[in-house]
């Protein structure tokens, strides 16, 4: 730990299943635990968040063979590809410090030595497994769990399994698990412990089945082949043999374990707060100080999922709309421990409300009055008005005190409530003291300056404390101020600006969304891609081989080409078709093409067709070409060929 550390802070995201792309649901509680990484480090905490995937699994080994690859090509596919778990962090600006997969050597070997070690100490035993089993899921459910005889977790269908497995003595932990839940803050929000305990543990806790026969992709028990451990003992480890635990590839157990908490959706949260910490007690290893089950983002009042397909594409979001306005919504639209209803339209308010009419606001006026009124940097002879000041300069400065204690309880839409109501009050502060009145006469000026600075050093603590939400963002704001200081210690008091701070104008942080013309863009977009062109049917009438050989195709060479006078279709070509004699063809093809673009290229005639007269012009033959339609639109392409075929040459 370095010296001016406040200490070590230990955070993490679940693993996730990488056997489909990822949607916006995922990236919800990865920004949540960006956020409160981010907000760490702001405070001078030594941060350690890990984020990674969980590899391992039959629905990953299905998934794989659908797609005729390997279950370590099918993975490698999804998080290190194109547009994969590693470019949607990348692209969510997301500054995880250690990334973990679950098929990295020294995981794998580390959950052998894990599986052993309870083997050994009696935890980890040999029996007959019989019960049901949810594949999406990858979880075991007794007859007595199944909700009208369907996964309790996501409601779909189960199966039959029955074989020899092992199983970890998971009711020998019940009644410290009960405590441990009932009597202290392990679980969050406390709204959920009455689940796990009348759920779970009353009706008695079984022992878990912690092997699998039936397939291979998975950590192999070393010392009984054809067995795999059961992936969720192989992915809950993660959090700790990322740090070194029983292996040589890190060495920071001793600065990290305990984490100081796990941020995970609501649906793992049986895994979390009692099979995990049961594990850790066989193993007499310290718990972890916290677990955090946030909710679920839903779409039309139901859980986005990729097995139900309905999926929002995080690429298309930011692309739109900014990543910083996109993490901004999901931490600012719904308490984290609650289940919030995504909607294009409730995303789009938010950027314009919040973002591009209170805070984009803020700054481009303040920035642009104080360039406006006195040039680059603000006078330092400044009038205060105590009545006049008093109000907002409160307000800022107990700001970092009130943000920080919500931000403690992982109260992100209320940290950001408290940094929106002082914006709102500081565009009020602008509409009281009428700086453009103070601008008009010489003695307004030093007031006027007070004003502004009051307002920038306003802009200077909100921006500080959204540096966690949105960095980027926050970045900007600080270069727009001068290159302000925005560290946690100058965030609690008001007056670090100099009084002649320089600003820097810019472009509106968040330009207003139209909404109307968004969504139906948005809407567009979701539609599944229409194909180029309607198929006509073919035709069923032969024609014999003779008669096709009469129609004449030559190539043919462009040696003119001029619109016809009086018409916007037609084209006149003057052609080198090999004879020695230009041959004329006219075409109606004005709209789709540039005369001049076409001299010199290689196109198609049919040249036997009888002359025609078109505009008192003579045709001889006609071009041939390709039509579709692109977005109701009608496309034409010439047929072009390869220029070394001579003119003249026949096609057939
Ligand atoms: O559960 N809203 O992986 P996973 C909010 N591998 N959160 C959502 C969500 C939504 N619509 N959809 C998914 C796993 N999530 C395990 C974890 S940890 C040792 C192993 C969240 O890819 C979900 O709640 O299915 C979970 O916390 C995370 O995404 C990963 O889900
Ligand atoms: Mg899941």
């Amino acid at each position: 730990m370095c010296d001016k550390c406040k200490g070590n802070y230990y955070i993490t995201t679940p693993i996730y299943y990488p056997s489909a792309k990822l949607h916006i649901g995922h990236a919800y509680c990865t920004v949540a635990t960006d956020t409160m990484a981010r907000f760490k480090r702001l405070q001078g905490y030594n941060v350690m968040f890990l984020t990674g995937t969980d590899e391992h699994g039959q629905k990953i080994e299905d998934k794989a063979k659908e797609a005729g690859v390997t279950p370590q090509q099918f993975v490698d596919n999804i998080v290190t590809g194109e547009k994969g778990v590693l470019d949607l962090w990348k692209l969510m600006n997301i500054s995880y410090d250690r990334f973990i997969r679950t098929t990295d050597d020294y995981h794998v070997a580390a959950i052998q030595k894990i599986f052993k070690k309870m083997y050994d100490n009696g935890d980890i035993y040999k029996g007959t497994y019989k019960g049901k089993y949810c594949k999406p899921c990858e979880s075991f459910w007794t007859e007595s769990q199944l909700v009208d005889g369907k996964c309790p977790d996501c409601g779909r269908e189960v199966q039959d399994a029955e074989e020899e497995a092992y199983f970890f003595r998971l009711s020998k932990y019940a009644d410290r698990v009960q405590d441990l839940l009932e009597n202290t803050d392990f679980l969050e929000p406390r709204s959920r412990v009455s689940e796990m305990v009348n759920n779970f543990i009353k009706p008695g806790l079984e022992d878990l089945c912690v092997s699998r026969t039936s397939f291979t992709w998975g950590v192999p028990v070393d010392f009984d082949p054809g067995h795999v451990v059961y992936v969720w003992i192989d992915a809950l480890f993660n959090y700790m043999t990322a740090l070194g635990f029983e292996n040589d590839k890190y060495d920071d157990l001793s600065s990290f374990w305990p984490a100081d908490v796990h941020f995970i959706g609501k649906e793992i949260v049986r895994f979390h707060s009692i099979i995990w910490p049961a594990m850790l007690m066989s193993l007499d290893l310290p718990l972890p100080k916290k677990v955090f089950g946030h909710g679920w983002l839903l779409l039309d009042g139901g859980k986005m999922s990729k097995s139900k397909g309905n999926v929002v594409d995080p690429y298309i979001l930011a692309e739109r709309f900014g990543v910083d306005a996109l993490r901004f919504f999901l931490l600012r639209s719904f308490p984290f421990g609650s289940d919030g209803n995504f909607s294009n339209e409730l995303l789009i308010n938010t950027i314009n409300v919040d973002l591009a009419n209170d805070l984009g606001n803020l700054v481009s006026r303040t920035v642009a009055m104080a360039q406006k009124y006195f040039g680059e940097k603000l006078p330092t002879e400044q009038l205060a008005d105590e009545e006049k000041d008093a109000e907002l300069i409160a307000m800022v400065s107990g700001l970092r005190d009130q943000y920080e204690a919500e931000m403690e309880k992982y109260a992100f839409q209320n940290g950001l409530a408290l940094v929106f109501k002082v914006i709102s009050r500081a565009n009020k502060y602008i509409d009281e003291n009428a700086p453009w009145v103070l601008a008009k006469t010489e003695e307004g000026k030093p007031r006027l300056a007070k004003v502004l600075y009051n307002l920038l050093e306003t802009i200077r603590v909100c921006g500080g404390l959204l540096t966690p939400f949105m960095p980027a963002t926050s970045e900007e704001i600080a270069k727009r101020l001068g290159g302000a200081r925005m560290d946690w210690e100058s965030l609690n008091t008001f007056g670090i600006l100099p009084a002649d701070v320089a600003t820097v104008a810019g472009p509106a942080l968040f330009p207003r969304i139209d909404v109307e013309k968004e969504l139906a863009a948005l809407e567009e977009l979701s539609k599944p891609a229409k194909p180029a062109i309607e198929i006509e049917p073919y035709t069923e009438e032969k024609v014999d081989f003779d008669t096709f050989c009469k129609s004449d195709f030559r190539a043919v060479k462009v040696k003119a080409c001029q619109n016809v006078k009086k018409s916007d279709k037609l084209l006149q070509f003057t052609l080198d078709d090999g004879t020695g004699t230009d041959r004329q063809i006219l075409s109606g093809i004005a709209k789709f093409y540039k005369p001049e673009d076409l001299v010199g290229k290689t196109l198609v005639a049919i040249t036997n067709l009888p002359p025609r007269k078109m505009m008192g012009r003579e045709s001889n033959g006609m071009l041939l070409s390709a039509v579709h339609t692109e977005k109701g639109e009608e496309k034409l392409n010439l047929v072009m060929l390869d220029d070394a075929i001579p003119a003249g040459a026949k096609l057939c």
